[in-house]
Formats: C-alpha cells, sequence, structure tokens
C-alpha cells in the first residue's frame, strides 16, 4: 500500500496547508510578520533586482510606466526610482504594505487590493509599459485571473517581468506544478505573452536534477533562486486561424 499520496519534491512540501497561505490573511507585513525588512541581504537582493529592471529599462526607452502587483511594501519600488524618478511607478498590495509605505514617505503610488482570487483594476491606468511581479503569481488562488488582468492592462509593446522562485528551495505554492519552467511558460503563452529574456539571482539553492517539466530550463539555472523572466506580449490567435490549425492537424493524421 502506498504511504504517501503525493511525490514530495522538498520537506517544506507538507508544512504548507491551505490554512497557511499567505494571500488568504491580512496581516502579512504587520509589525509580527515584517521580519527584517532592513536587513543588508534584502536590500541587496532589491538592488540585484533593481539592475535588472534598469536594463529592461536601457533596451526599452518607451517605457514610462510601472505596475508592481504583490510589491509588499514597495522596497524595489525606491530602487527604481532612485535611478529614474520620472517613472510612473504604482503597487498593489495588501493593508499594512501600504502603512509601511506611508510610514516611510515611499515614492510612487500604492493601491490596497485583494488579488487572491481576482483582479479589480479600478483606479489603476488603462494601460501599463512594464508590469512587474516579483515572488508573486504562485502564491494566489486565481493566476489566470491576474495574468488575464495584466494582458488586458498591456499595450502591444508592454513588457512583464515574472520572477519566479525556483522549487528547490522549498516555497509555499497553491499550484505547484504551474510553477515548473516549461509549465509556466505555457501558461504565460496561453495568456498572451512569449520569453524574451531570462535572469538568474545571485542567490543559490540546493541541487536537484531536472524535472520532465523543467527542459527548457537553462542548465546554469538549476541551482539559482529565482529565474527572472521578462515577457513581451503577442497578438492573440483569432478564431478563424484556429480553427485553420485544427483542420491542418486533423489533416496531417
Ligand atoms: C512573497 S511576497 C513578495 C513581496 C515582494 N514582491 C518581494 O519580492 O519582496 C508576496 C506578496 O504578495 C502579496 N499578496 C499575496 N496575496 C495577496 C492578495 N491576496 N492581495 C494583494 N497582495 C497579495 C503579499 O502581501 C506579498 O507582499
Amino acid at each position: 500500500m502506498l504511504n504517501r499520496k503525493y511525490v514530495a519534491r522538498h520537506t517544506n512540501d507538507d508544512i504548507f496547508d491551505f490554512n497557511n497561505f499567505d494571500t488568504l490573511h491580512l496581516d502579512e507585513w504587520d509589525e509580527k510578520s515584517i521580519g527584517r525588512i532592513d536587513a543588508k541581504s534584502w536590500k541587496d537582493r532589491y538592488k540585484y533586482e533593481a539592475a535588472l529592471i534598469a536594463e529592461v529599462l536601457n533596451n526599452n526607452i518607451e517605457i514610462d510606466s510601472i505596475l508592481e502587483l504583490g510589491s509588499g511594501p514597495g522596497l524595489l519600488s525606491q530602487e527604481v526610482l532612485a535611478a529614474n524618478d520620472k517613472l510612473v511607478y504604482h503597487m498593489v498590495d495588501k493593508e499594512y504594505a501600504k502603512k509601511y509605505f506611508d510610514e516611510n514617505n515611499f515614492k510612487g503610488e500604492m493601491f490596497v487590493k485583494d488579488l487572491s482570487a481576482g483582479f479589480d483594476t479600478s483606479g489603476l491606468l488603462s494601460s501599463y509599459d512594464l508590469i512587474i511581479t516579483n515572488d508573486f503569481l504562485e502564491h494566489v488562488l486565481n493566476p489566470s485571473a491576474i495574468a488575464q488582468g495584466i494582458y488586458n492592462l498591456t499595450h502591444e509593446n508592454s513588457k512583464w517581468m515574472v520572477s519566479n522562485p525556483n522549487w528547490r528551495m522549498g516555497h509555499q505554492y497553491v499550484y505547484r506544478g504551474l510553477f515548473d519552467h516549461d509549465n509556466l511558460v505555457y501558461f504565460l503563452h496561453t495568456h498572451g505573452f512569449t520569453l524574451e529574456s531570462m535572469w538568474g539571482s545571485p542567490l543559490t539553492t540546493q541541487y536537484a536534477p531536472k524535472l520532465q517539466s523543467e527542459q527548457g530550463l537553462p542548465d546554469n539555472l538549476i541551482q539559482s533562486w529565482n529565474h527572472y523572466l521578462l515577457c513581451g506580449k503577442r497578438e492573440l490567435m483569432s478564431d478563424e486561424d484556429k480553427t485553420k490549425l485544427h483542420d491542418a492537424s486533423k489533416a496531417a493524421k
């Protein structure tokens, strides 16, 4: 008889029951949960990520507006704005993230919204040039609703920067397999985005061999703590083209 109902990948797989899903709790970033946000390691991480964003801004000179979902209190935004204070930078997170943001007189604008199961875009611009989700998408209950919202808040030249934690470091997942590299790229594709560039993190995880669902992951990123995926927008296929493709594949059988 099997004594497990699933194959564990990491010891942490056993500790995340749905009542731990942080997206369902309002206390994120309150005094008890905020931790040492001013520690050097956190600052270094945001500086590194801001350098990646700076590279994206340099290569895409038309980026004037940024929306960051699940931004936390806004530390990455302050690094990005320090180098480019002309940007419009909007963020969405929870109540206590905004409290920290306001108390520290951070630049930009933060909106409080519950993104766990849907994406109410009221109050936001009609489109942004760059959208950032930094270790956020894997937390919410309805990533498709978020991705559809992002599609509708972007124009043809917009970019979406997704930071995807490496499962090897033992992260909380609502849908574990969705964030395996190949599945995430497929998910992004079905939501109208195409992977254009990818970066790793200076932080590393333990080693575990590539899964069948990570064949597209570059070997040098197997132990990277995060995978940073820059996506461009693609045109969704028309119903007519879909029918043609379907008919052609049927005929080829
Ligand atoms: C892992 S943290 C990442 C924070 C930040 N982007 C960073 O990289 O440090 C996930 C973020 O998503 C936010 N978040 C999670 N569920 C949310 C929800 N239902 N509505 C709004 N924000 C949410 C959390 O408050 C938190 O700031």
